[in-house]
């Protein structure tokens, strides 16, 4: 069987000054360490607001904390007159290593293509960076076409703006599911991570198939992270409400299968 690093996800969306961001991650630096939460095992990353990216970084750096940096959003374009956006080599700069591309809140509050979601994940690739491609069926898509169907079309969208050697994390999140208390089950959220692996296969090849996490997200708790990565094709979570709780958030992280 193919081993995945499990990767669990803090998504803080729009949440958190930079006093109360350095704070948090401090915090759950050291509940890490306590609980002997074992690196190697679990990746585990957190995604706060660009403001807050800075302060965080330092913190991570200085301290030399286990904890990846992600941003929640890109800029599709290099640089130049693109007032209030973000590039991806400023974020480089910043030591970020994952990039959000595609969450349902920016494909449905800001109208976001699928092209343009296919731009920022080359955006952060071309940066160095590695984006966590965001898919997932409306309410409305899962009674008119079933759960897997518009998923696999964004990912295939997505693909096609990305070089062959991309590293990328695609992160699964019904909208429906999303901060509603009502997660997918875990079958069914297999099932759509069996749908996009297989999408990966056929176009990407067995190697970049059985390496790529696919991820669960969509009201993930402590009681229930375990049951999702128990599944075959599901390699971690992306967590948002569970995530702005230090304790909570640091028992996702030591979920245990
Ligand atoms: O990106 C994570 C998010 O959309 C899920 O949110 O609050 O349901 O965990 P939540």
């Amino acid at each position: 069987a193919v081993k995945r690093t499990p990767l669990i996800a803090g998504n803080w969306k729009m949440n958190f000054d930079h006093l109360q961001a350095i704070a948090f991650v401090q915090k759950l630096a050291w509940s890490l360490k306590d609980a002997q939460h074992n690196y190697g095992e679990v990746e585990v990353a957190v995604f706060p607001p660009f403001t807050d990216l800075r302060s965080v970084q330092t913190l991570l750096a200085a301290d030399k904390l286990a904890v990846a940096l992600g941003a929640q959003d890109v800029s599709p374009h290099a640089a130049g007159a693109y007032t209030g956006d973000i590039s991806a080599a400023m974020l480089s700069k910043l030591d970020v290593r994952y990039i959000i591309v595609g969450h349902s809140e920016r494909r449905g509050g800001h109208g976001e293509s699928d092209e343009t979601v296919g731009l920022k994940a080359r955006a952060a690739v071309t940066a160095g960076m590695v984006p966590v491609i965001c898919v997932g069926e409306t309410a409305e898509d899962l009674e008119a076409h079933g759960a897997a169907a518009i998923p696999v079309q964004q990912l295939q969208a997505a693909l096609s703006q990305l070089p062959a050697e991309a590293e990328f994390v695609v992160a699964y999140e019904p909208v429906w599911a999303i901060g509603s208390g009502d997660p997918a089950t875990p079958a069914q959220a297999e099932e759509v991570g069996k749908a996009l692996r297989d999408v990966l296969r056929a176009e990407r090849g067995d190697a970049v198939a059985d390496a790529t996490r696919i991820l669960y997200g969509g009201s993930v708790a402590s009681q229930n992270v375990a049951s999702y990565l128990k599944q075959p094709n599901l390699d971690g979570a992306l967590v948002g409400g569970a995530s702005l709780k230090v304790d909570e958030f640091s028992r996702i992280a030591q979920f245990t299968k």
